[in-house]
């Protein structure tokens, strides 16, 4: 998608789809719709008057104007409330539009900025905002079709600007939300690959190409480097599969006088049958899409290298596939791993936290004084949050705090749960020093808490993405399979943190 900003009078811009902002309960029309108002005779304010519903949260009403402005089409856009609107929902009805907009042929889309700014909403923001969710919204993976579903995605996507607009950081907001929405995407197609593509080996390729593409320091551990580092828990998931397991390790070095840097730690199981404790076979397609978390490391180590923000970031990502075989672990074993500690394997379901723990100790190795994991670890918080909210674990919460902002700022909704030593009860095993696992009650907590067991203290906070990472309808900027959730959120927080800001 092409992305235009343009000062082009309303009446003379040359696209296929004109949008025009409609409020709930408002009828005024602001000056430039005026104009588009006048060569329509102005049969928009008697459209508004009559069919009050227009302007209703995400209505579109599509008008021709039949040649009196340049735009071939209008597309009403309702808005909702002007008060309760913000900057997720710009990013929401963009996407909205967009999708209406191309399911209509449009080949050319233009949005009107102005009428999407309020004192708390400025140009840049509102300009970031529409194009992520333009690309988001308009997403759709078509790799496998070999008749590509028409219509194709759209070709430009128009910003009007009005000559009284600042636009000294426009062009960089869009900049911003065109890396974003494509890094989002990215990811997105990472976890809808089916899962006999995009082995650890597969991932390990697309890590090496983003180091290149964003200037990475990339390393991959094969099996044997594995061994040499003692990683038993993680090679344990590993063993049943014929895929050989790959630790991608991407640094990015942003600023070097600088010690702190934060590791990212991704879960890529690239497909999880459950192992010897094998899931039941209903949408067990799905598990595909269990390295969602490690598509959103390497997303987000995309988008960083790009934007550049003055921080020091690692992308970790432990990708192995978990299946049954003569080779598999099995419950009852007594597993060691990287850091010493020894783990009674209660399921081999359990294995992200397995890899996951491999990771973060390799992580602490590797200097990182900081860490935030991210994995589609629980059923539970599917049940508990829903796939509205991931899940948060932490053991610093000034840290999680400043991942939470990130989340407001990115409209990625995400939920603190609590952490206390109570719940360690349950991962108590008789002949090793940790369970796998805790049972059924409060699974989500305890499988945070079996992670913390590895983080030697640093500041470091777990997000569970089970529900989050995958959507069975066309939501907002969401559509329908992965989500790419996540990797707004980590840009942003490393852009906070960029000595840059402060
Ligand atoms: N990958 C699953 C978690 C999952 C479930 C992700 C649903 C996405 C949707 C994870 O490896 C798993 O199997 N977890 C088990 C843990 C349990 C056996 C302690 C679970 O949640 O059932
Ligand atoms: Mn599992
Ligand atoms: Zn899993």
């Amino acid at each position: 998608m092409q992305i235009n900003l343009l000062s082009t009078p309303i009446l003379q811009v040359s696209c296929s789809t004109l949008i025009i902002n409609v409020y709930e309960e408002i009828v005024e029309l602001d000056r430039t719709v005026a104009l588009v108002d006048n060569a329509l005779s102005g049969h928009l304010t008697t459209l508004l008057t009559e069919e009050p519903t227009c302007g209703k949260y995400g209505k579109v009403t599509i008008l021709h104007p039949f040649g009196a402005i340049s735009a071939k089409r209008i597309m009403l856009l309702g808005m909702g409330k002007k008060n309760e609107l913000t900057i997720d929902k710009v990013r929401s009805l963009s996407a909205i539009i967009m999708r209406s907009a191309q399911k209509h042929h449009a080949q050319s889309v233009a949005v009107l900025l102005s009428s999407f700014i309020r004192e708390d909403l400025d140009i840049s923001m509102v300009a970031q905002a529409i194009v992520e969710g333009a690309l988001l919204g308009t997403y759709q993976f078509n790799y496998y079709k070999t008749v590509k579903p028409l219509p194709a995605t759209m070709e430009e996507l128009i910003l009007l600007t009005n000559e009284s607009d600042d636009l000294s950081n426009v062009k960089s907001a869009v900049e911003l939300g065109h890396i974003l929405g494509d890094s989002v995407n990215f990811s997105r197609d990472l976890a809808n690959h089916p899962a006999t593509y995009m082995t650890p080996t597969q991932l390990a390729i697309h890590a090496k190409e983003i180091g290149l593409t964003s200037n990475l320091e990339t390393t991959i551990l094969e099996r044997e480097d594995m061994e040499k580092e003692n990683m038993h828990a993680l090679l344990a998931v590993a063993q049943g599969s014929c895929q050989a397991p790959q630790m991608i390790v991407l640094k990015y070095t942003g600023n070097p006088d600088n010690t702190q840097s934060i590791a990212f730690v991704g879960k890529g199981v690239t497909f999880d049958s459950g192992g010897i404790s094998i899931k039941p076979s209903l949408n067990m397609g799905e598990m595909k899409g269990d390295m969602a978390g490690g598509a959103t490391v390497l997303a987000t180590m995309l988008a960083i290298g790009k934007i550049k923000p003055k921080v020091n970031i690692l992308g970790i990502i432990p990708c192995v596939e978990n299946m049954p075989s003569g080779h598999a672990f099995k419950p009852g074993d007594v597993i060691s791993s990287m850091s010493g500690k020894t783990i009674e394997i209660i399921t081999t379901d359990a294995e992200g936290r397995l890899i996951l723990a491999d990771a973060i100790t390799y992580a602490n190795k590797l200097g990182a004084t900081h860490i935030i994991d991210i994995a589609t670890l629980t059923g539970a918080c599917v049940i508990a949050l829903g796939n509205i909210t991931s899940g948060l674990i932490t053991n610093n919460s000034s840290f999680c705090k400043e991942l939470l902002n990130a989340s407001l700022q990115t409209g990625e909704k995400m939920w603190e749960l609590p952490n206390f030593t109570e719940y360690k009860e349950q991962l108590k095993s008789d002949i090793a020093d940790l369970k796998n696992a805790g049972g059924r009650e409060a699974g989500t907590i305890t499988a945070g808490l079996f992670i913390a067991e590895f983080t030697n203290n640093l500041p470091w906070v777990h997000v569970d993405i089970a529900g989050t990472a995958t959507n069975s309808k066309n939501v907002g900027y969401n559509v329908k399979g992965a989500t790419g959730v996540g990797v707004r959120t980590l840009v942003q927080l490393a852009q906070n943190l960029s000595t840059d800001e402060s």
